[in-house]
């Protein structure tokens, strides 16, 4: 591609900034909560929006299709641009729904009336993914308005479940192969290392989500008249979850660290090269001390060691006050993050022998298998990834740090295995962006240097040699 053309490409992106970022706040306006079963007209309006949007460019007869494919749940929005001889084919992958925007009362702006503070947008989904997938959008339509065409055939592929485990994408994938038949898969829904310092990141954990229910007494029971004789199943909770993980920090599952593929002393020597300071981070979460698993750096333990958390946990009395209740029933959310290796099947198999002896007398568990996925590691030297850090030096200005990072994104293995692309996972957000908490936010810096990073890949990528 001549420099002209970029040229072009930046001319239209600079005078078109302003317009960009109110078609984003459109976009957030728009509460596309896909684990809430009440707003599934809202996500489907978020994804109608993306059509109308993308046909907006299409009206300028360059070839751009847009179509919304229905699935068993969420729409699936595809577009492409058309086939270029002899340039490799780039699929972007990003997802327009968003996670629940709880607790509500801690938001400074509400979560879906995008405010602009101190150069950042805050909204829920500002940074995770619709800031970051927008740029792609953008930059296709800036290559359309600037030249009418772009150096090579980008599919644009945005789905509306990726936040409750992508599992309708995956049948898409696996009926679609030669739809999506592309060379490599462009996802910007990661983060920079720090500010100033983009990244590439090359592996991601998997995860395997559950939520645990433990019923007691029928109803719930005065404490002074049955309490010591009746098995509380919020003191059996609490017993049962704790159990999961031990003082060091590792977890208890029977065979839960077999396969899971350890760190080299090549990758831990590259983290510690990495300028991280782990006062500066606890700083910035306001805690006096970090804990993990024991042996490994604060890095380790985020991007490449399992972990276990819990989400929510609940039974009994929450209200104002002291009441004495001996609830009939108690339950949790949580889930283990996985690192490359670890099957998320074996995992649940485990588990479940893991609960059933812990289970005291006078309570039934049940045990919800919501979603599962393996975590990935890729390889770290390609011309795709050396096109992608020419063209994030472009947009940001610096090159990018490789990194691997400690999120999910379910359907990644499945784009490996079935496309047999190479993924690129360009961030563009920050750490401290507030992605699932309240106070989301996406600077507005970083999603302009997006779109410019975004509008050269597709020149970077151009340039790399086929196969014949
Ligand atoms: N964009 C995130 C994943 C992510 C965040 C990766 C930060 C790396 C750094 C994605 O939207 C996400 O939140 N995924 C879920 C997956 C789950 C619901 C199946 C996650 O990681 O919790
Ligand atoms: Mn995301
Ligand atoms: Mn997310």
């Amino acid at each position: 591609m001549t420099a002209p053309a970029i040229d072009n490409v930046c001319r239209f992106i600079e005078k078109n900034g302003p317009q960009f970022e109110a078609d984003l706040v459109e976009l957030l306006r728009i509460p596309s909560v896909s684990a809430d079963s009440q707003a599934a007209g809202d996500v489907r309006r978020a994804a109608d929006w993306l059509v109308a949007h993308l046909q907006g460019f299409g009206q300028q007869k360059m070839g751009l299709t847009v179509e919304l494919i229905e699935t068993p749940g969420q729409a699936i929005v595809y577009a492409e641009t058309p086939p270029v001889p002899g340039a490799p084919v780039a699929l972007v992958y990003g997802h327009y729904d968003v996670q629940p925007p709880d607790p509500l009362d801690q938001w400074i702006s509400p979560p879906f009336e995008p405010a602009v503070r101190d150069g950042n947008l805050y909204a829920r989904g500002a940074t995770d993914d619709k800031g970051q997938m927008l740029t792609h959008v953008k930059s296709v339509q800036a290559w359309l308005a600037a030249n009418g065409e772009l150096p090579l055939q980008v599919k644009l592929l945005i789905e509306g479940e990726e936040e409750v485990g992508s599992q309708n994408l995956e049948q898409f994938l696996a009926d679609n192969t030669e739809k999506l038949a592309c060379d490599c898969v462009v996802i910007s829904d990661t983060a920079q290392f720090a500010r100033g310092v983009p990244a590439i990141t090359y592996g991601l954990r998997g995860i395997a989500y559950y939520e645990i229910h433990l019923q007691g007494p029928s109803t719930d029971l005065h404490s002074g008249v049955f309490g010591g004789a009746v098995t509380n199943p919020a003191n059996a909770l609490t017993k049962i979850m704790a159990a999961l993980v031990d003082d060091e920090g590792r977890v208890q599952l029977l065979g839960f660290y077999d396969e899971a593929l350890p760190l080299s002393e090549r990758e831990r020597e590259e983290f510690r090269s990495l300028p991280f300071d782990e006062q500066v981070f606890q700083d910035q979460l306001q805690v006096d001390g970090l804990t993990g698993e024991a042996g490994f750096s604060t890095l380790e333990r985020r991007w490449a060691r399992p972990s276990c958390d819990i989400h929510g946990i609940w039974g009994g009395y929450q209200g104002e006050g002291a009441k004495t209740v001996l609830p009939g029933k108690a339950a949790a959310k949580f889930s283990f993050r996985l690192v490359p290796n670890q099957d998320p099947k074996k995992i649940t198999a485990s588990l479940r022998s893991f609960l059933e002896p812990l289970v005291p007398a006078g309570i039934k568990m049940e045990l919800i298998d919501y979603h599962g996925a393996p975590g990935i590691v890729m390889p770290l030297s390609s011309p795709f990834l050396e096109a992608a850090a020419d063209a994030i030096e472009i947009g940001f200005g610096n090159r990018p740090v490789f990194i691997r990072e400690g999120g999910s994104i379910p359907i990644i293995n499945t784009f490996a295995e079935k496309l047999g692309a190479e993924i690129l996972l360009l961030g563009w957000g920050q750490n401290d962006d507030n992605l699932h908490a309240p106070n989301e936010k996406f600077s507005l810096a970083d999603f302009h240097n997006g779109i410019r990073a975004s509008a050269a890949l597709w020149s970077c990528l151009a340039g790399i040699q086929q196969n014949p």
